[in-house]
């Protein structure tokens, strides 16, 4: 039986890191706080529209208690939060994950998401990092498939998606809410295990 066979029985444990050159993608852990604080301090403008979830001038020891959840949970595979670090992991690139909103963990099916640091926005980090998540994904993770939504309007999101090899499955009409505006239409991509590159 082959790794990947083995790491894709009923006895899935969740993996927890896989390497590149330029980033190191793991889960957030106990001591990420201040590092991860300091990431979305410098990016909450260029998140705010898109991730409901950011909130300016965050607290680092408030974000070492959220690492601290996010580290739990990955363990009880309830949701895999990602960092995306520096291969020295001291500093916090931006975030990814593979989150559970198609289905229990044993159908095999999740949602990709991902943030970016602002001043690394545009560099093509995105593209490389989605690249290495579904390396990772096909080879080490369980998926038979993997989803990625994004506004009608996030042109850079979209084309992350594209640039991965995921196809466009339809757009749902209002169904995306943004901070401050009307709901935008929202794209729905997704990669099979079968089509991998
Ligand atoms: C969306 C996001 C993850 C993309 O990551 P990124 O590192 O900025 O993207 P890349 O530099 O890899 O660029 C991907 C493509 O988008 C294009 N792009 C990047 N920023 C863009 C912008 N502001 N407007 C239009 N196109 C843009 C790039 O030119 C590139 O196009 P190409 O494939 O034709 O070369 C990142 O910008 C981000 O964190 N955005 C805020 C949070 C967010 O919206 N997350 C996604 C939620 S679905």
């Amino acid at each position: 039986m082959s790794s990947s066979e083995t790491t894709r029985s009923s006895t899935f444990l969740a993996p927890d890191r896989w390497e590149t050159p330029e980033f190191v993608l793991r889960s957030f852990r106990p001591g990420d706080g201040a590092r991860l604080a300091a990431a979305l301090n410098s990016s909450y403008d260029h998140l705010h529209r898109f991730m409901l979830w950011a909130i300016p001038n965050e607290d680092p020891d408030e974000v070492e208690q959220r690492v601290r959840r996010f580290h739990a949970r990955y363990l009880l595979h309830e949701d895999f939060i990602i960092g995306i670090l520096s291969p020295d992991e001291s500093e916090v690139l931006g975030g990814t994950g593979f989150h559970l909103r198609e289905g229990p963990l044993e159908q095999k099916r999740c949602e990709a998401g991902m943030w970016i640091r602002a001043d690394l926005a545009g560099s093509g980090l995105g593209k490389r990092v989605l690249a290495a998540l579904l390396d990772w994904a096909w080879t080490e993770w369980h998926w038979e498939r993997i989803s990625w939504h994004c506004s009608t309007q996030n042109v850079a999101s979209a084309r992350v998606a594209e640039s991965a090899g995921l196809t466009r499955e339809g757009t749902l009409r209002a169904a995306l809410t943004v901070r401050g505006e009307e709901p935008h239409d929202l794209h729905v991509y997704s990669i099979l295990r079968k089509e991998r590159i």
